[in-house]
């Protein structure tokens, strides 16, 4: 029997304790060895939760202890890019929570070492593995939608601002706001979907009408009262695509609607596709009849077409295998926002710096 793939996680805060901890957990050849948080009784209370037996609060010593295969990256975005590169250099592949990097400055970085270390990257783009999104990538990906000239795609939300006051609002530790929050979700997707095509500029807005008021906090993120909110609660733009698709968006952590919405809508020469709330329709013709299809992907509820933690595992130990969600799209998303916010200051739209040459390979 070969060994199993000693797994540390670093950062025990929301998102690890929802999705990383018990991702890794559930995977038989994983021995989750060690839990990292700067905040110790973080890491302790979830370590004694999940019977993990090491706890540590700085991950250099956890590096130098542990050496552990595999760690997931979950801490306040601004750390991203520094754990991601030190793991590389000390042996480990990573699972780093999205958005890969705060810059493309620091995205470059991180594909720099990963190609001279050889360990592999993921980003925890969720949506993408989801049945939906994993069945309309290979329905357009066969051809069904024809050639994608438009796409919209967005997250608006009444009342979700995350953790006012905390780092999430703080632009040197979050790098921004709904835009890197919820637009590294969504407007990845689209992208994704459309096969990533190289962007030409970008032309968008920033707003922030919510700082004053606490009516639009999410649920359970009441944050720290008086703490910094220096970012965008509203981001809308549109993206030029070279061979002339185009692609707006709309994201906002509070707005004045009746409900919230996250959709990534397509059209294609021939076919179209909403994915919308989580419900997936596609549209074409056939006869000379206009025709709505509605793929029946929650029928089993145990039917799961991809795990990200089992896909990430597998790379891993078949290096033949192509990431889902590799590094390098994560420096293709952070031209993408860095030519957002400097349209936004600026109010012309940017032409966004392709380094898509700086890519060795999806890996
Ligand atoms: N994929 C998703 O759907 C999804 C959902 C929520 C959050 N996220 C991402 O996950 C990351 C974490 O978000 P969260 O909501 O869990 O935030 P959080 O604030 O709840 O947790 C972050 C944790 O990192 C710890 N930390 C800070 N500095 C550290 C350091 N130097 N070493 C070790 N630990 C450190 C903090 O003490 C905290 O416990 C963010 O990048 C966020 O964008 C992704």
């Amino acid at each position: 029997m070969t060994a199993k793939l000693k797994y540390a996680l670093i950062g025990a805060g929301g998102n690890a304790e929802k999705k990383h901890i018990h991702g890794y957990l559930a995977l038989e050849d994983v021995e989750a060895a060690a839990i990292c948080d700067v905040d110790l009784s973080k890491a302790s209370r979830m370590a004694e939760k999940y019977n993990v037996p090491n706890v540590y609060k700085d991950y250099k010593e956890m590096f130098a202890k542990e050496r552990p295969d595999i760690v997931s990256v979950v801490t306040p975005n601004f750390l991203h890019a520094e754990i991601t590169e030190y793991a590389l250099s000390h042996g480990a592949h990573v699972h780093c929570e999205k958005p890969l990097s705060i810059s493309s400055a620091e995205a470059r970085r991180i594909l720099e070492v990963r190609n001279r270390t050889g360990k592999r990257v993921i980003i925890g783009l969720n949506n993408r593995f989801t049945n939906e999104a994993v069945f309309l990538k290979k329905w357009i990906d066969q051809g069904s939608l024809g050639e994608i000239y438009s796409a919209k795609a967005g997250w608006i939300r009444r009342a979700g601002i995350p953790g006012r006051g905390t780092w999430f609002t703080d632009k040197a530790r979050s790098g921004g706001g709904v835009m890197i929050d919820l637009g590294a979700h969504y407007l990845d997707l689209a992208l994704y979907l459309m096969g990533s095509p190289k962007a030409s500029y970008v032309a968008g807005s920033t707003y922030q009408n919510f700082v004053h008021t606490t009516a639009r906090n999410r649920n359970g993120y009441k944050g720290i009262e008086g703490g910094t909110f220096n970012v965008e609660d509203a981001a809308i733009g549109y993206v030029a695509l070279q061979g002339g698709a185009s692609l707006s968006f709309d994201f906002s952590w509070a707005s004045n609607i009746e409900e919230d919405r996250f959709y990534v809508e397509l059209l294609g020469t021939k076919g179209g596709a909403s994915l919308v709330n989580g419900t997936l329709k596609l549209f074409g013709e056939s006869s000379d009849i206009c025709l709505d299809i509605t793929p029946k992907l929650k029928l089993n509820p145990n039917l799961q077409l991809k795990n990200e933690f089992r896909h990430f595992v597998d790379c891993i130990k078949d290096e033949r295998q192509e990431l889902i969600a590799p590094a390098d799209d994560g420096l293709y998303f952070a031209e993408i926002v860095d030519a957002f916010y400097e349209s936004a200051a600026s109010g012309a739209p940017v032409s966004v710096q392709n380094a898509q040459s700086l890519v060795l390979s999806r890996s």
